[in-house]
């Protein structure tokens, strides 16, 4: 089955470790195969927060990002938001598509609300799920490569995809959410893995950097070292990313380390971690803000012209 793939994501800081392994790396299988789309999500920084803060920096970063991590601009189109006002267009009649209370019960957009630091809740947090089935229908996506958390939001996707059928013409694939089979990394303090929390690592920190935060990493008093994710979830967890980057199973990689405690474990996972991460930051740092900004001008046109098509079709469809 041929695909049209889209994903993307929020310009808010750099990616790391619990990205690459929950949804990047499947990215870059799914670029060989499929028709791909990947969204610098930069009007969405907005509806957590006030202002979009250091944008064109962190627009930058997440470019560079996507490169080092073998992401191929000839392959897939990386584009932004801000540089395709279609999707705003398409946003308009897909709003007229959903109701207040559908937008209300979205557990995502709750979420986000009770952990938002904004004093006053914004229009766009409830409506930006319907400008994401933009994102995702202006370019007829049938496969959505998602985390858990997003799933709410394939699900309005699909349903003003359907709506719009049913009241207009066929003009919409329904898309599918794809989830990651990798195992769920959290931080190496135990809680969620999120760069704002200091517990992440940066695909793009250094190797000095890298060894700091496992150095930092919570473990626990036993000092033979074993793979029991119920009981022990802070060492499996350290095990669980070592096995990712070694392609190895974490039981194996326990038993290797025995008695050697959590010093033995934490210098294997920082020599692991920095020897995987390595080639993709030899690439990173042979790029600068020059090459990023090409591969937007080149996606950003490529996916204009695909959403002028779809913006098109819509108001024909819509009688205007
Ligand atoms: N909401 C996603 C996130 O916060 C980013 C995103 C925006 C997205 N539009 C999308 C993801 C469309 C998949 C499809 O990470």
């Amino acid at each position: 089955m041929n695909h049209t793939v889209l994903t993307g994501d929020r310009p808010t800081g750099p990616l790391h470790l619990g990205h690459y392994f929950g949804t990047l790396a499947n990215r870059v299988r799914l670029q060989e195969l499929h028709r791909m789309y990947v969204l610098v999500a930069d009007y969405q920084v907005i509806t957590d927060r006030d202002v979009p803060g250091r944008i064109q920096h962190n627009i930058t970063e997440l470019l560079l990002d996507y490169l080092a991590i073998g992401l191929d601009p000839a392959k897939a189109t990386i584009f932004q938001h801000s540089a395709v006002p279609e999707l705003n267009q398409l946003l308009l009649p897909f709003l007229s598509l959903v109701s207040v209370a559908e937008l209300k019960r979205n557990p995502t957009v709750k979420d986000e609300i009770a952990h938002s630091s904004q004093s006053a809740v914004s229009g766009l947090m409830f409506t930006y799920p319907v400008h994401q089935a933009a994102d995702i229908l202006f370019c007829k996506g049938t496969l959505v490569p998602v985390g858990k958390d997003q799933l709410p939001h394939v699900e309005v996707t699909r349903l003003v995809a359907r709506r719009f059928n049913e009241r207009y013409a066929p003009v919409f694939p329904l898309p599918e959410a794809m989830m990651g089979s990798a195992p769920l990394l959290k931080g190496l303090d135990g809680g969620k893995m999120s760069k704002s929390r200091g517990n992440a690592i940066a695909l793009k920190a250094t190797a000095d950097e890298t060894a700091a935060v496992i150095r930092a990493a919570r473990t626990d008093a036993d000092r033979h070292i074993t793979y029991d994710p119920e009981r022990r979830p802070e060492v499996a967890n350290l095990l669980t990313l070592a096995g990712l980057c070694l392609g190895r199973a974490p039981e194996e990689i326990a038993e290797e380390i025995g008695d050697g405690g959590a010093a033995r474990l934490k210098r294997l996972l920082t020599e692991a971690v920095n020897e995987f991460l390595h080639p993709m930051r030899k690439l990173r740092s042979s790029l600068d803000a020059a090459d990023a900004r090409e591969v937007l001008t080149a996606g950003n046109a490529r996916a204009r012209e695909r959403a002028v098509l779809t913006l098109e079709e819509v108001r024909q469809a819509m009688g205007f």
